[in-house]
């Protein structure tokens, strides 16, 4: 049974919904993960696929799932059952609100793992333990850091229990209150990272790098990359943003935060990769090398320079910080769902759901060391983790919710909550309805190779 009695939580303050649907959003996606995919297809087209999918899919989606959890006022299953419900249709609809919870308890799973990555180069970086090391030395120090699994455990059980405990305070006093200090702080550590990139030098061939659209095909493999990031970046289908969504109050405008949202993470992403690529560049790195990128290339190009520790303790400071403002809403859905059925407090729910997380993130995290060969068609735990979210469930999930707000629920669900003027929801609907679920699925047809665009 779920609690309506209740009126549920809403944000406290005007800020509320926009800081932590911009800390969900901005997180290891776009300093880590999008400059190793668009390194490892290639540059310029994947990142031109990749903007397209942010405006054609990403956004309808997030507009969608935003007033999908506002009219619900529940998890992801319990809103989407409830939506469905009031516009009379069936509630095997909400099969899509418990593929995104799942979505984002996957992810949380080898998110920490990569968390744990940055919260241990702050440390080395602390420490001093980094000082004097070349490219290979950066390259063994990667490798010696993930061997041992007690080490590595060590520091994702770390990123584990911070989220839990932000989690366990509930939406105001946990969740509100430490992103409304640590986005302010990243922001000032980025913007102070940016002035000292700028008088690095280095900068052309990377802009190249990033933006000339003529380095060649993408494969088809690589749209389905670009796809999936585009939901990744921006926290879809995966039961953070609706779960937000379902604290918004009535009166704010969904589709100005989403455009705020979908702009920042854009800025953010393309900002690391101007940062990251003249550093790989300039020291004769691959940009092809994969999930060890930055901790790779960074940590080299802060020792060669000056005042390079600080800036670098600036920096794992900055990511650790994005990395715990986008884990604490992927266990959001999960732990809000526990409390409105299982009647459990926040901070059960938040120490079991820690729990689970914990097992399934060891599994990934000993991909790296222990289980290096438990492997299934090449792809170890972390990396199926990863592949299916990604490829797989956040585009599947998108599509069930952009076919379900344009032909299943009725008209009037989406007048009324997203507001907008007859044009602008004209056009919403013509993306939700047609440019949305055609692109995902034109992309999904051609991976499958069942043809080829
Ligand atoms: N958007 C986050 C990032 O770019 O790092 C990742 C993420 C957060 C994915 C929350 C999914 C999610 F539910
Ligand atoms: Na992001």
């Amino acid at each position: 049974m779920t609690t309506d009695q209740q009126p549920r939580v809403q944000w406290l303050g005007r800020w509320g919904f926009v800081l932590a649907a911009t800390g969900s959003a901005v997180g290891l996606g776009n300093i880590w993960k999008f400059p190793y995919i668009t390194g490892e297809h290639g540059g310029g087209a994947f990142v031109l696929v990749y903007l397209a999918c942010i405006l054609a899919v990403g956004v309808p989606v997030m507009m969608t799932e935003i007033a999908l959890g506002r009219r619900g006022r529940g998890s992801p299953v319990d809103a989407v059952r409830r939506v469905v419900m009031e516009s009379g249709r069936s509630s095997a609809w909400s099969l899509l609100g418990w593929m995104a919870m799942l979505c984002g308890f996957m992810i949380l799973s080898f998110y920490v793992v990569v968390a744990g990555w940055s919260v241990s180069y702050l440390w080395k970086l602390l420490t001093g333990s980094l000082a004097g090391s070349g490219v290979d030395d950066m390259v063994a120090i990667f490798v010696a850091n993930n061997e041992n699994p007690l080490n590595l455990g060590f520091w994702s059980t770390l990123v584990t229990l911070a989220t839990m405990l932000i989690v366990g305070k509930g939406v105001q006093a946990g969740i509100e209150r430490s992103v409304s200090w640590m986005m302010p702080g990243m922001v000032l550590m980025l913007l102070m990272l940016i002035g000292y990139g700028v008088f690095s030098g280095g900068f052309g061939e990377a802009w190249h790098f990033l933006f000339s659209f003529n380095a060649g095909s993408l494969s088809s493999d690589g749209m389905l990359v670009a796809l999936g990031h585009a939901f990744f970046t921006l926290s879809l289908a995966s039961g953070a943003i609706l779960t937000y969504g379902s604290y918004l109050p009535a009166r704010t405008s969904i589709a100005r935060t989403t455009f705020s949202v979908a702009i920042a993470d854009t800025l953010v992403a393309l900002m690391a990769g101007l940062a990251i690529f003249p550093i790989i560049f300039a020291n004769g790195m691959d940009p092809g090398e994969g999930p060890g990128l930055i901790f790779m290339s960074l940590p080299l190009a802060f020792q060669a320079m000056p005042m390079g520790t600080l800036f670098g303790i600036l920096f794992f400071v900055m990511l650790s910080m994005a990395a715990l403002t986008s884990s604490i809403s992927m266990v959001e859905a999960t732990v809000s769902w526990l409390c409105d059925n299982k009647g459990l407090s926040r901070r059960a729910a938040a120490w079991g759901t820690g729990i689970v997380l914990w097992s399934i993130s060891t599994l990934a995290m000993l991909s790296f060391n222990l289980g290096a060969d438990w492997t299934l068609a090449g792809r170890h735990v972390f990396d199926w983790l990863d592949y299916l979210t990604s490829r797989w469930m956040m585009p599947l999930g998108g599509l069930g919710m952009v076919l379900l707000a344009g032909f299943v629920l009725k008209s009037e669900t989406f007048r009324s909550e997203l507001g907008l003027a007859p044009r602008w929801h004209a056009l919403w609907l013509f993306m939700v309805r047609y440019v949305s679920p055609l692109g995902i699925l034109v992309i999904f047809v051609d991976a499958l190779g069942i043809a080829h665009v």
